[in-house]
């Protein structure tokens, strides 16, 4: 989508972090914002940052993991603005544990929130974008632990694994109909997503403590120090403009990554010529 004046993003989790910035960016491009998130003081507060930014910059709280609110948030969006022609399915969230403690709750809430709160944005916004046929761009965003398994057995890799996934089968299928399609899969972004319990819903139980002196929160505190000297996300949210401007599926900001990917698919490379044998 070449031009982004005049036109209508929607961005989940966008009261904070990464989904924050892309507010801030499409609004700087001239472009109507909705933000929906479920911090609701966070989200007046992103809001009123943003009110003399761009054109129009509005907020509606929404849970993303709840089909019914996410469709909610995008009539608010069409009642405010009229049509929407870009979707950012950013919201996300990250739990720790090791392979034999992460809870099912845990599991649950981070596939809901960052597998099923993309699905829930696509379900809500294609038929809409679809009919009113002025173009309309997603972004789904995944994250380097989509691309490579360094995580390890987490539910996070797994979420964003399964965003790649269905963002590569989305593309393939409203490339015809004029949609672009982009996942984002940054690798660390200097963000809150390490207190991303701030925000984790009632019905998946008490957020699990970790043994302070468990190898879980080991790599816990590690990634909090690589999340504080992480990219800065208005960096990340400029790459993304560009991508959707260039209609460009793959949205990565960390070449420094390219070893790990490559050490992956040499090793399935490798076994592809095995069994060619
Ligand atoms: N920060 C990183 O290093 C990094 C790296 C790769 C990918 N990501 C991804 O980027 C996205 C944005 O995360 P971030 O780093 O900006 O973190 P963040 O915690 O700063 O922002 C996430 C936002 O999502 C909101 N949110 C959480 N649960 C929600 C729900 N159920 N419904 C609606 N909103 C909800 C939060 O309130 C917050 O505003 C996530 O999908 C995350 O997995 C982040």
């Amino acid at each position: 989508m070449r031009e982004l004046a005049g036109k209508t993003a929607f961005v989940t989790g966008g009261a904070g972090g990464i989904g924050f910035e892309l507010g801030r960016a499409f609004a700087q491009a001239r472009m109507n914002v909705m933000l929906a998130d479920i911090e609701t003081e966070a989200l007046a507060a992103a809001v009123k940052s943003l009110e003399n930014v761009g054109p129009d910059v509005r907020g509606v709280v929404c849970d993303v993991a709840d089909p019914e609110s996410v469709e909610r948030a995008a009539k608010a969006s069409y009642e405010t603005f009229g049509n929407v022609h870009v979707v950012c399915n950013n919201a996300g969230v990250a739990a720790g544990g090791g392979i034999d403690n992460i809870s099912l709750d845990n599991w649950r809430w981070v596939l809901d929130v960052n597998l099923m709160g993309v699905l829930h944005g696509i379900r809500s916004f294609l038929p809409h974008i679809r009919a009113h046929g002025e173009g309309g761009h997603f972004v789904n965003t995944a994250s380097m632990a989509g691309m490579q398994g360094g995580l390890g057995f987490s539910p996070y890799g797994a979420s964003k694994f399964a965003v790649v996934s269905m963002s590569e089968g989305l593309a393939a299928q409203v490339r015809p109909l004029g949609i672009g399609v982009s996942v984002l899969c940054p690798s660390f972004v200097r963000t809150r997503i390490g207190e991303s319990g701030r925000n984790r819903q009632q019905r998946y139980g008490p957020t699990p403590s970790l043994d302070p002196n468990s190898p879980a929160a080991a790599v816990v505190a590690e990634i909090a120090s690589r999340l504080q000297a992480g990219l800065d996300p208005a960096a990340v949210a400029a790459r993304v403009l560009d991508a959707i401007r260039d209609d460009e599926l793959y949205v990565f900001t960390h070449p420094n990554m390219r070893e790990e990917v490559d050490e992956r698919f040499a090793a399935i490379q490798a076994a592809m010529d095995k069994a060619g044998r």
